[in-house]
């Protein structure tokens, strides 16, 4: 194996995730898409697309990356520039606008390109996390009621991301408020993307109270294709990152320093404050350390855990389920080693 740090994907657990999103696409008619910016792993696409219908992007560089996946491609932009917005749509299937501003300057030159949508911000209240929280007030996210007077006839499709690691329950609301506020225009319109936040490889999540919400839905509207478009779901605890320790010092506590950083190889943290969960720590156990990092920021530190036996040098720290919104955010802070990528079964 190459050398630490390293993220691991393990495959068979990406399978195991991708067998239940297919059983949900053909259960209730309705396709799901990887959304790449939580994680775009180019070695994993020929499994993956085995599966999936297909993916959606969020700038030029992601489209440019869908084309590898090589199904259908649905590209969503806070904002497109002049410059790319032509080469966004001639890669894309969809094209989702954030506001009208955007859609009556672009319309006319991508209409002959791609099927053409609004993403709307429901403006609904599920109590989240800031760093999630897209329809969070004042949220740029979508456009709102308020500036939504008319949906102009050539909006094929709407999009509506509002969800967060949430079940099927929290789905249902978002429906029925989509459908209550805009139903009156479901007839002008091709597709529904709602979005990811859907945590539907998680053992808690309902599936069977989705299919049931997709196939009402579905029963009453049969004209629309129905998308879903989760990132975290896919490869939910389907890999790991892999650190070593490189020393260890005592300052009042004891600090393990790793050969990882989360200002390099887990940014996420940086953005959640959710310290990562860490195998084989137990609370309160014998020995205690905090996980620092290998970059000279003196926030760069993982949490503090617990372990029965004591740490010494070389020990391998394993940070678990750390595949989405890690791998595409990796960043050369500090000139610090990139991690290396291991696909495993
Ligand atoms: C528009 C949009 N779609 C899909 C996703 C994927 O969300 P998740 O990984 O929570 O399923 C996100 C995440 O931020 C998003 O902003």
């Amino acid at each position: 194996m190459s050398k630490t740090p390293r993220f691991v994907c393990e495959m068979a657990k990406l399978q195991e995730n991708l067998k239940v999103l297919e059983n949900i696409q053909k259960r209730a008619d309705v396709d799901i898409l990887l959304a790449l910016k939580g994680f775009a792993l180019k070695e994993t696409f020929s499994l993956m697309r085995r599966y999936l219908s297909g993916t959606s992007a969020s700038s030029l560089n992601e489209a440019r990356v869908a084309k590898d996946f090589n199904k259908e491609i649905h590209t969503y932009l806070p904002a497109y520039a002049e410059d790319e917005i032509l080469e966004i749509a001639a890669i894309s299937d969809t094209l989702i606008f954030n506001s009208l501003s955007q859609f009556d300057r672009f319309y006319s030159q991508v209409k002959e390109r791609a099927s053409c949508g609004l993403r709307i911000n429901l403006e609904l209240d599920f109590n989240l996390p800031e760093h999630c929280n897209a329809n969070a007030k004042g949220s740029r996210l979508g456009v709102v009621a308020s500036s939504l007077h008319v949906i102009p006839k050539e909006v094929e499709g709407l999009h509506v991301h509002a969800l967060c690691s949430q079940n099927a329950d929290a789905f249902f609301t978002l429906i029925s408020e989509l459908e209550d506020r805009y139903s009156q225009h479901f007839k002008q319109l091709k597709w529904i993307n709602f979005g990811g936040g859907h945590a539907l490889t998680c053992k808690e999540y309902d599936v069977e109270y989705l299919i049931k919400i997709l196939k009402d839905f579905k029963q009453k509207y049969p004209h629309l294709r129905l998308y879903l478009e989760p990132s975290e779901a896919v490869v939910h605890e389907a890999g790991y990152l892999e650190a070593k320790v490189l020393d260890i010092v005592h300052n009042e506590i004891d600090i393990a320093i790793l050969d990882a950083s989360i200002e390099v190889h887990l940014t996420d943290i940086m953005l959640t404050k959710q310290p990562p969960k860490v195998r084989g720590s137990v609370k309160d156990g014998r020995y205690t350390y905090q996980l620092a990092g290998c970059s000279c920021a003196a926030g760069d530190i993982f949490g503090t855990y617990s372990f029965e036996k004591p740490l010494k040098v070389s020990d391998k720290i394993i940070f678990e389920n750390k595949l989405a919104y890690t791998i595409v955010k990796t960043t050369t802070f500090n000139g610090i080693n990139p991690a290396n990528l291991v696909l495993k079964g």
